[in-house]
């Protein structure tokens, strides 16, 4: 396990929306450099950036059409390892968004790969072998190239899936793990993840993690093992380098080799239930003021497999990423402040998608670069009541996204001002975990008290004790074994911490010594 993960936080960065250094109307690397010191003093120390290599952006740049070379938009590679330098420099970290299971299909590797003639690169995607018979549970786009195939797809149209082989081949255009062609899949991706350690990167966030092996792969177990080769090459050469899955089965993504699995948002999961459960106009979130739903509904889920991974690796929860609603969405200020205090004090990295920690607003927009109903979460970081709140000094229609013209949109500058703000509850909230061990990546979650049927709830971390009300009216807990409070650390309304007997105001939380 790489030594910083140990207290890191991290902020996840989308880089075309988090600040325009040269009034393109686009974020970049120089932005993001002249914005390090306000993450580093929100309290993350280490960054998740979405991909910033060359690509045509049919999917936000998941799309890749040279895994070495960044996007210009963004800057060369060049200003890329500045970045590198600048955030270590601060004592930061920054992992790079890896895609391992599919490229461009304007990747160099694909137009090889489409030629009708063998060539070194004809078995680097998953090709049948004839042009007619359509593979059976599989997407695949036919009849587009010279060759007599057909090619299966990772996710998008764009996106042909790599070929790291079948864990059963059964087909005679399927080939198996260890056949020459899915190995050198394998190593051109190590070669890929070397060249940016190499540079000075410090790990990899990894899309679609648990994609490489297709079919009959329930268990991942052919997955698994192309990852715990990787890991060995990380442990032998790169053992600071961090990887984390985008996966959410840490049961199975931890023991296959990442440090970190995301508890990613699933409609009706345990995390989907914190902030946003919303059916047929109902808001049940646990974190809403008037759901009925206890916090059990997400520890049920949450605990059986943090328990099975927690030795080994951690479970991150997040406040949002490039791929969800934003939770200020379904829930006001208020309520977000509970939730956030929640999710910044439990075990594992905690990652923060930019401008959540403002409560930046999900708007419905036209799809931009294939972002679909995602496009509304990936507009431009809001910083102040400047032209085009702070992003760009472009005019306004030359902009990646329209900015938020609301009156009342929040912007950093206007709530670095107001000490009850959204921004200043984060930024109190991560000061206490950066400076309480038992609040870092620490195994050491026992939950104290929840019922089903009461929406206060009480958790420890070591030798602190969390209170949590996210309802509107106040709750009371009472039991001969509740421990009593010492001091008071932190608080959000108001608490009391007396043995036996937990007095929680509407919509509070409390962190005590105990
Ligand atoms: C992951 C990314 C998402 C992307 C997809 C395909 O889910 O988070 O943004 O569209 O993979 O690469
Ligand atoms: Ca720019």
């Amino acid at each position: 396990m790489p030594k910083w993960l140990k207290d890191a936080v991290f902020y996840e960065i989308y880089p075309q929306s988090f600040k325009d250094s040269n009034g393109d109307g686009i974020g970049d690397f120089n932005g993001i450099i002249e914005k390090l010191d306000y993450i580093k003093d929100l309290g993350c120390n280490a960054i998740w950036m979405n991909p910033c290599y060359d690509s045509p952006f049919r999917d936000a740049g998941y799309d890749v059409r040279d895994y070495k070379k960044t996007a210009a938009r963004y800057g060369s590679n060049e200003d890329l390892i500045r970045l590198f330098a600048e955030v270590h420099k601060r004592d930061m970290h920054i992992l790079l968004d890896l895609v391992p299971g599919h490229t461009s299909e304007e990747h160099e590797w694909f137009q090889a790969s489409s030629k009708p003639e063998p060539n070194e690169y004809s078995d680097r995607y998953v090709w049948t072998d004839d042009w007619f018979h359509a593979p059976e549970g599989f997407n695949y786009v036919a009849g587009e190239s010279l060759r007599n195939g057909i090619y299966i797809l990772n996710f998008f149209k764009c996106q042909p899936a790599l070929n790291y082989g079948f864990l059963k081949p059964e087909k005679s255009w399927q080939k198996g793990l260890d056949d020459p062609a899915c190995v050198a899949t394998k190593e051109a991706l190590k070669d890929v993840m070397r060249f940016w350690l190499d540079a000075g990167c410090d790990g990899f966030r990894v899309d679609m993690a648990d994609s490489l092996v297709k079919k009959d792969d329930e268990k991942k177990s052919g997955t698994a093992m192309i990852w715990k080769d990787i890991r060995k090459m990380l442990d032998e050469s790169y053992p600071e380098a961090a990887l984390v899955s985008e996966w959410n089965r840490p049961e199975l993504a931890i023991p296959a080799g990442f440090h970190m699995d995301f508890n990613l948002d699933w409609v009706g999961n345990a995390y989907n239930l914190l902030m946003r459960d919303v059916q047929d106009g109902r808001n049940n979130s646990i974190f809403h003021k008037d759901s009925d739903r206890s916090i059990l509904d997400f520890f049920g889920e949450y605990l059986e497999k943090y328990e099975v991974i927690k030795e080994q690796g951690h479970y991150c929860l997040i406040t949002g990423n490039h791929d969800t609603i934003r939770a200020s969405y379904y829930l006001d200020v208020s309520e977000l402040k509970l939730a956030y205090a929640f999710l910044l004090t439990m075990p594992g990295n905690p990652f923060i998608y930019y401008g959540d920690e403002i409560g930046m607003r999900y708007r419905e927009l036209a799809s931009k670069e294939g972002g679909y109903t995602r496009t509304g979460s990936r507009t431009p970081m809001q910083w102040d009541d400047s032209v085009n709140c702070g992003f760009s000094t472009a005019a306004a229609a030359d902009l990646y996204l329209p900015v938020d013209g609301s009156e009342d949109a929040p912007t950093v500058a206007g709530q670095e001002k107001d000490k009850d703000s959204l921004l200043n509850t984060v930024k109190a909230v991560l000061a206490l975990r950066n400076s309480e061990d038992d609040l870092k990546e620490n195994a050491n979650l026992k939950l104290v008290y929840a019922r089903k049927e009461d929406r206060g709830f009480a958790y420890r971390r070591g030798n602190l004790l969390l209170l949590c009300n996210p309802s509107g009216k106040e709750v009371v807990i009472e039991a001969k074994d509740l421990p009593a409070g010492t001091e008071k650390r932190f608080e959000i309304g108001k608490t009391e911490c007396q043995t036996g007997k937990y007095v929680l105001g509407a919509q509070s939380f409390g962190i005590y010594a105990c």
